[in-house]
């Protein structure tokens, strides 16, 4: 009888790749990942699987923490990056054309006031006459994530007076 040997020896070949590859998916990479979680390893901050971090149970947001400025970063690509850009510099896709123009957070040259009781009133706010509505609709959380993100990004970084922030943050809506 006449075959294609070659052509049996790839099927051949195949077959067994794939039963390899389907028995270390089942038995091999899951019970690594199941291992891994099992050993309470701490997730990684900066990457996609940051978000399975709880910042809900935060008690004082208005202290920057790493945990904090990474939920910013999150929440600033939702809600601020389509103006101020992807990394701040006021070139996001919708910014053309706004008039005043959507601030450079890198470079800041605050309107408003860079501290952060002054960034956190801009976001409640909004600034009258500009395309900056109010994000009173956002998370008290997620409002003083996103002000410790922009203070991580910009080079204008004004400094806070810890003891009138504090006071703030007490009654800040
Ligand atoms: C629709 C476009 C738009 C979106 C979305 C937007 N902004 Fe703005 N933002 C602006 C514009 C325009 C200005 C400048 C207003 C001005 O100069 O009067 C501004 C200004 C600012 C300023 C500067 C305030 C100051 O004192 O000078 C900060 C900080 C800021 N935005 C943060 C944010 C954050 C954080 C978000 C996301 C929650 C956001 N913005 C979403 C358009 C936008």
């Amino acid at each position: 009888m006449n075959y294609n040997k070659s052509g049996l020896i790839i099927l051949l070949a195949s077959v067994f790749f794939s039963f390899a590859w389907f028995i270390y998916l089942v038995f091999f990479s899951t019970h690594m990942e199941l291992a891994e979680l099992e050993q309470g390893s701490v997730l990684p901050v900066n990457d996609s699987t940051a978000g399975a971090v709880d910042v809900s149970q935060i008690k004082d947001p208005w202290i920057s923490s790493e945990v904090l400025i990474a939920h910013g970063s999150r929440v600033y690509q939702t809600y601020c990056a389509s103006c101020h850009g992807k990394t701040g510099l006021g070139d996001g896709l919708a910014a053309a054309g706004l008039k005043p123009a959507p601030r450079n957070l890198i470079t800041g040259e605050w309107k408003k006031g860079g501290d952060s009781i002054s960034m956190y009133t801009t976001l409640v706010q909004g600034i009258e006459g500009s395309s900056m509505v109010s994000f009173s609709y956002l998370s008290k959380l997620d409002r003083w994530a996103l002000v410790h993100y922009v203070r991580s990004i910009t080079k204008d970084k004004v400094e806070d007076n810890i003891e009138k922030l504090k006071e703030f943050a007490k009654t800040a809506k």
